[in-house]
């Protein structure tokens, strides 16, 4: 079986359709050889009954037997090739002639009565001691005038047929033997043939790395059935690409994103070990490390985390999450930064979500961050959470420019900060809301947003599925 496997398709097939050919030409053959020798021998049998027949009819038209007793030659050679047997007698006597070049004797038979016709139902079956089929018959003659019967016993030897029988027999293997050689062979050329849009595929997809991931499979040059494939496996390179893209960004913007820190971290320190400092300024350096070395330690914390739910198998514990009060705590904590910003809160809440606490906690919390750092500073933050149809939802409301759809689009990514935020918060890393939706992807729920222009307001909705 694992050698099979190991065959070429072209060869298997070809294997297969030589078996097939082989099955079907060998019956034709069989087919062809008995419907040759079935009429053959139906031949054989009229020519016996007529050649029978015709003996009667002779008789009949005799004076008497003496005639042709006398003339024995006349009947010996009349009629029938020299194998043929062909025995008269008066019933119950010696023959008077007796043509019998093999020898051979006749199976007991009941003659067929005067004026019965002959028919193949009255021939007996018999076979020469070398095989060839033998042909019997026995009918009753009327001769002359007189009422004087005579026995006619006569055989048909099929010499002449077996010979065209074998003949036709070694035409018919031969004929068989070369149509299987023949179909194998064409079978496998055109089986070779067929499968080269396989093997251009084949190449084709060979050719694809990393560096040229844009590289397609041609689907024209494909055959409609390979075109599925190819179809499938473009697809698949569609998926391999943007997610190799993806990766490739994301470690850019990673390395991009930690030069920064590091650069200002060492610069820093080599200007301060430069000549010696009074204790207050080595005191003022390392804090302001500190504070860079937070920052990089909260971009790996979340990179960490991004990554982590980038594996969705992590299975998150849930529990029904009053969401009146955990607005109400939300809210409390952000209250004093609010103000700082001349922003206050509106909160409407009621019913539960069925989440995990602490992510609950943590995507509500970037949501709200950004609604404190980027809204319109005199205006209301507007907090609403309540259950829906299909779960629940946490709404985060606030006021800001406008803000096109192609920006919307983008602010989920990671990294993605609009170009204020970038100058103004140097705690801004631009992946608070990729978290928000990695959290809300591993809950099986969505995070959206949308601008409504009229408001001048920005809105992100959390949807939240109900338990299973
Ligand atoms: N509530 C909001 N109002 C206006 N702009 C927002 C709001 N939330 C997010 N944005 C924009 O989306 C960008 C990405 O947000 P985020 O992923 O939280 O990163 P970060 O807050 O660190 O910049 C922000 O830089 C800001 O430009
Ligand atoms: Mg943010």
């Amino acid at each position: 079986m694992k050698f099979w496997k190991s065959w070429p398709l072209a060869h298997r097939t070809a294997l297969l359709f030589a078996l097939v050919a082989c099955v079907v030409m060998t019956s034709l053959g069989m087919y062809l050889y008995s419907a040759a020798r079935q009429a053959l021998e139906m031949r054989a049998d009229y020519t016996l009954i007529g050649r029978v027949e015709h003996f009667r009819n002779l008789f009949h038209d005799l004076y008497d037997v003496k005639q042709m007793e006398e003339r024995p030659a006349l009947f010996e050679s009349m009629l029938g090739n020299e194998q043929d047997v062909r025995i008269f007698r008066h019933i119950g006597e010696a023959p008077f002639i007796h043509v019998n070049p093999g020898n051979m004797t006749p199976p007991p038979m009941e003659p067929v009565e005067i004026g019965m016709p002959l028919t193949p139902n009255a021939l007996h079956e018999g076979v020469r001691p070398d095989g060839v089929r033998v042909r019997w018959v026995s009918a009753l003659a009327e001769v002359g005038e007189r009422n004087d019967k005579v026995e006619i016993i006569a055989a048909y030897v099929m010499t002449q047929e077996s010979k065209v029988l074998s003949n036709y027999l070694l035409r018919v293997i031969v004929a068989v033997a070369l149509t299987v050689v023949l179909t194998t062979v064409l079978g496998f050329a055109i089986l070779k043939r067929g499968l080269m849009p396989l093997q251009t595929m084949g190449n084709q997809a060979g050719e694809i790395t990393p560096a040229n991931l844009s590289a397609r499979l041609l689907r024209e040059d494909a055959p409609p059935e390979l075109r599925q494939l190819a179809d499938a496996f473009n697809a698949m390179l569609d998926r391999l690409e943007a997610g190799f893209q993806h990766l490739s960004q994301f470690s850019a913007d990673l390395a991009h994103e930690i030069r920064t820190p590091v650069n200002i971290l060492m610069g820093q320190t080599q200007v301060t070990l430069g000549q010696e400092r009074r204790t207050e300024e080595y005191e003022q350096v390392l804090e302001s490390n500190l504070e860079e070395l937070t920052r990089l330690s909260r971009i790996i914390e979340n990179i960490l985390f991004l990554a982590n739910t980038d594996h969705a198998s992590l299975a998150v514990e849930r529990v029904d999450i009053p969401l009146a009060d955990e607005l109400g705590k939300v809210s409390d904590y952000f209250e004093g930064i609010a103000e700082e910003r001349e922003l206050h809160f509106e909160r409407e809440a009621s019913g539960t979500s069925y989440a995990n606490l602490v992510m609950w906690r943590r995507a509500v919390n970037n949501l709200v961050i950004n609604a404190v750092r980027y809204g319109k500073p005199g205006t209301a933050i507007k907090l609403y959470a309540g259950t829906e149809a299909q779960g629940s939802i946490v709404v985060v409301e606030n006021q800001c420019d406008f803000i096109s759809q192609e920006h919307l689009d983008s602010m989920f990514n990671r990294f993605y900060r609009g170009d204020k935020s970038r100058n103004e918060f140097t705690e801004s890393n631009g992946l608070g809301l990729s978290i928000v939706r990695a959290i809300m992807g591993l809950h099986g729920g969505s995070a959206s947003v949308s601008y409504s222009v009229q408001q001048g307001t920005i809105s992100f909705r959390l949807h939240f599925p109900a338990s299973a």
